[in-house]
């Protein structure tokens, strides 16, 4: 790893900031930028009532000997500098509030928090249980799932899929566009601790960590999930006891007409690994994933299972990378238009 590259000023490079630089997905996001020639970070922001702090301080697993110092966020930290492009890695309520006024100085604006993933503004608030304060900025923001993008029209926000529908979305959209499921898909997922954020709290403290189903039928990611796939969906996330990684494990009832009317045995197989061909992050691999398969990269195993009636798709991903990091570094070098995979692999 070249550690000098995020203070260097590379000429062509995109100029870019990143704001929760000192929280668990704003620091990979740094890393990643790091190995990507393509952008200088020029400023990466903690909030607003933290004094300055060494990168290497907070994440020295990821900052080896970089200089970078993260400073605390204010607008005018942005006075007099070029900025093409905003990373923010932020609690909802403060990415929306801060999202417009980056819009206005003319930067593109990456969003990992879930801000800007419904399009509708009533969906918003059932979900993050707040009124948006730029409600007009939905209708055009772009859902940036990055194995399924389609839409290049320039777009108000650029917004990251969150970690558990991104996991979700990819297991069972090959299935939903085709036709073959019937009813509604059940998905239970199991996340790593690192899912709740650095912020300190009992449920997620060493001692209480355990293995345990939350926001049963009413979690945010349910309808966000249910958006992208354009089908109502059962999710059931679970915290589990360990620090990295999502599992997914979605099964669906078959179309059993439409799948007699594929010949071959491994029907399925195919199907995914068609879906996914052109895709250099997502295997579709023999066996089911373990989140140890993808921890710390930014790849995504899927695997799929059936018999006559039933499918079983099993996700891996990293949820700070795949779910959240990697793919805000995929869509940047999409819209910028370098190297897809520049800084991933
Ligand atoms: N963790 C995941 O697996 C994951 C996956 C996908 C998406 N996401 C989303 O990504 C976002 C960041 O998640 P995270 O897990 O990295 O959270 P985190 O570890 O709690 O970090 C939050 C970051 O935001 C900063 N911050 C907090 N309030 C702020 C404000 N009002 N203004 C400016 N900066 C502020 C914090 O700075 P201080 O350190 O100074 O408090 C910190 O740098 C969230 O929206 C989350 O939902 C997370």
């Amino acid at each position: 790893m070249n550690n000098n590259v995020v203070s260097e000023v590379v000429p062509s490079a995109v100029s870019c900031v990143v704001l929760g630089a000192t929280g668990y997905v704003g620091s990979e996001l740094l890393a990643l930028l790091h190995k990507n020639t393509n952008f200088t970070v020029v400023k990466a922001f903690s909030s607003a009532e933290r004094e300055p702090v060494a990168w290497r301080a907070v994440a020295p697993q990821l900052a080896g000997n970089s200089s970078l110092i993260i400073e605390p966020w204010h607008i005018n930290q942005l006075s007099g500098i070029n900025v093409q492009a905003a990373f923010l890695a932020l609690p909802h309520e403060a990415s929306a509030l801060i999202a417009p006024v980056l819009l206005s100085l003319g930067i593109k604006v990456f969003d990992l928090s879930g801000a800007f993933r419904f399009q509708d503004a009533d969906v918003f608030a059932n979900a993050y249980g707040f009124e948006h304060p730029s409600p007009q900025l939905l209708a055009n923001a772009q859902y940036m799932l990055m194995p399924w993008l389609k839409n290049t029209v320039e777009p108000s926000v650029y917004a990251i899929p969150g970690c558990y529908p991104t996991a979700a979305i990819l297991g069972l959209k090959p299935l939903v566009d085709a036709g073959l499921v019937v009813g509604m898909p059940v998905i239970t997922a199991i996340s790593g601790v690192t899912g709740a954020g650095k912020g300190a709290n009992a449920r997620t403290s060493f001692c209480e960590v355990s293995m345990q189903a939350y926001g049963v039928l009413n979690h945010r990611h349910q309808p966000e999930i249910s958006q992208q796939l354009g089908t109502e969906v059962v999710f059931t996330p679970v915290l589990g006891p360990y620090a990295r990684g999502i599992l997914a494990v979605c099964t669906v009832q078959l179309n059993t007409e439409l799948l007699n009317n594929r010949e071959t045995p491994n029907a399925l197989h195919e199907l995914y690994r068609h879906s996914y061909a052109q895709n250099e992050l997502v295997m579709v691999v023999n066996q089911p994933p373990a989140v140890n398969h993808v921890a710390h990269t930014a790849f995504c195993h899927v695997h799929v299972a059936h018999n006559e009636h039933t499918a079983v798709v099993t996700v891996a991903i990293d949820n700070l990378i795949m779910g959240a990091a990697g793919q805000a570094m995929q869509a940047a070098n999409q819209v910028f238009g370098v190297d897809l995979y520049a800084g991933l692999k």
